[in-house]
C-alpha cells in the first residue's frame, strides 16, 4: 500500500481515484501524506499563518439550512445583532493588535437596509482603520449589486461555502426551494469573481450520506473552480436541527476529525497556492485541532472577536470553542498555539492568496 502513496504523492496532477485513495489512506500511509502536504506548504507559501478576526454580527437569518443551529426554524434560539459600534469595537481591537484583517460573518439577510447597513459599517471600518484593515465578507447569497456595493465600500475578500459540491447531495441538507438553490450559489460564487474579490468556499466533511468520492469531487471543486480560498471543517450535529435524526449514521467524531486533516493535506498538495483555513470545527472534535491542522497545509486562523456576551447565540454546531474567552484570551492562547506548530504569525500584513495574486498581478 505505502508504494502505492508514494508514486500518487510523486504525481505531478492528482486524479479522483488519488485523491480517493489519498483520503482513504490508513495510519502509516497519512503520515507520508502529512509530509508531502507540509513540504508543499513550506515550499509555496511559506511558515507563515495569517489572522482573520472573525467577527459574528449576528445570528438572524432567513434560511433554513438542515445542519445548522441558528436556521430561521429553530425557535429556541435567541436572536441578536450586534450594533455598528461594537462591531467597529472589534475592528479596532483587530487593527491595534495587527490582526490584518477581519471578517464579518451573520446569517443570510437581505433588504436595503440591511444592504446599506453592511455597507456603512464596511466603510467605517476601512476609515477607522485608515485602509489598513483587509475586510472580508461572509454574509452569504446576494446580488450582483449588493456584492458591488459592498466591494466598493471596502470589502475585498469573501466567503461562501457551497457546503457540498454535488448538486444531486444539496437537496438532502437543505429545503428544496428557491432560497436554497445549488445553481443559484453556483452562480453568487460566479458573481464575487466577476466584481473582483477574491473568493472562498468550503464544505462540510462527514455528512450523512456523504461518500469519500463525493470528498474527492469536492477537492476537485475547488480546483475547476479556481477558488482563492477555502474553509472546510467536519459536520458537527447539533441537537435542536432537522438532521440530529440522523446522528447515527455519522463517523464517530474522531473519524470525522481525521477525515477533515485529510482533506486540508489533499487540499495543499491539489492546489499550492491558496488560502486553507484551520476552522473552528476542528478544534470543536479535538483540543489541538487547529495546530494539527496547521502542521498538515493549513495558513490561516480566524480568532473569534464576537462581543463575549453574543458567542452563546452563535451555536452553528455543539461544542464550539471559546464561547467564555475573550479577545484577548482567544489571542494569548493561539499565538501559543501557532507557535508550537511551528508556524509563524503574520502580524499586520493582509495574507491574500498567493493565487489569486497570480490571476491579477496589477491587482493588489
Ligand atoms: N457543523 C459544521 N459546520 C456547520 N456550519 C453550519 N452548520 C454546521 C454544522 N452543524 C458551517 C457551514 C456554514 C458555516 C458558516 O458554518 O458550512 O457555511
Ligand atoms: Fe443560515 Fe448559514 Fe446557517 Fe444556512 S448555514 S441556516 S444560511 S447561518
Ligand atoms: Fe479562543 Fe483558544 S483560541 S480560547
Amino acid at each position: 500500500m505505502s508504494d502505492d502513496i508514494k508514486h500518487i504523492l510523486e504525481k505531478e496532477n492528482l486524479e479522483k481515484p488519488d485523491l480517493v485513495k489519498l483520503l482513504s489512506a490508513g495510519e502509516e500511509d497519512r503520515k507520508l501524506l502529512f509530509e508531502k502536504a507540509m513540504a508543499v506548504k513550506e515550499a509555496l507559501v511559506g511558515k507563515k499563518v495569517f489572522y482573520r478576526g472573525l467577527i459574528e454580527f449576528s445570528n438572524l437569518c432567513a434560511k433554513n439550512c438542515y445542519y445548522c443551529g441558528i436556521r430561521a426554524g429553530n425557535k429556541k434560539q435567541h436572536r441578536y445583532e450586534a450594533s455598528e459600534d461594537e462591531v467597529l469595537e472589534a475592528a479596532r481591537y483587530a487593527w491595534e493588535n495587527r490582526f490584518g484583517s477581519v471578517v464579518i460573518q451573520a446569517g443570510e439577510r437581505s433588504g436595503k437596509n440591511y444592504v446599506a447597513r453592511i455597507e456603512s459599517l464596511v466603510a467605517r471600518i476601512k476609515d477607522m482603520s485608515k485602509g489598513e484593515l483587509g475586510i472580508t465578507l461572509s454574509l452569504g447569497e446576494q446580488t450582483e449589486e449588493t456584492y458591488r456595493r459592498w466591494f466598493d465600500a471596502g470589502a475585498h475578500r469573501y466567503l461562501l461555502r457551497i457546503e457540498v459540491s454535488n448538486p444531486a447531495l444539496y437537496p438532502t441538507y437543505h429545503p428544496v426551494d428557491k432560497t436554497h438553490d445549488y445553481n443559484a450559489r453556483l452562480e453568487a460564487l460566479y458573481l464575487l469573481r466577476k466584481v473582483g474579490y477574491q473568493v472562498g468556499s468550503g464544505v462540510m466533511i462527514g455528512l450523512p450520506f456523504q461518500s469519500v468520492e463525493d470528498l474527492a469531487d469536492d477537492l476537485l471543486f475547488f480546483q475547476e473552480h479556481d477558488i482563492d480560498m477555502v474553509g472546510m471543517g467536519p459536520y458537527i450535529e447539533h441537537a435542536d436541527t432537522p438532521m440530529y435524526k440522523y446522528k447515527d449514521r455519522l463517523l464517530p467524531k474522531m473519524e470525522r476529525f481525521n477525515l477533515s486533516l485529510k482533506m486540508v493535506a489533499c487540499l495543499r498538495i491539489l492546489m499550492k497556492d491558496i488560502n486553507i483555513a484551520a476552522t473552528t470545527a476542528m478544534q470543536a472534535i479535538d483540543p489541538m485541532g487547529r495546530e494539527k491542522a496547521i502542521k498538515v497545509g493549513a495558513n490561516i486562523i480566524m480568532p473569534n472577536l464576537t462581543p463575549t456576551k453574543y458567542r452563546d447565540d452563535y451555536l452553528l454546531y455543539e461544542d464550539k470553542p471559546c464561547t467564555d474567552e475573550d479577545a484577548e484570551e482567544c489571542k494569548r492562547c493561539l499565538e501559543a498555539r501557532i507557535h508550537m506548530a511551528g508556524g509563524e504569525i503574520g502580524y499586520g500584513e493582509w495574507g491574500d492568496s498567493k493565487h489569486f495574486k497570480k490571476r491579477n498581478p496589477g491587482n493588489v
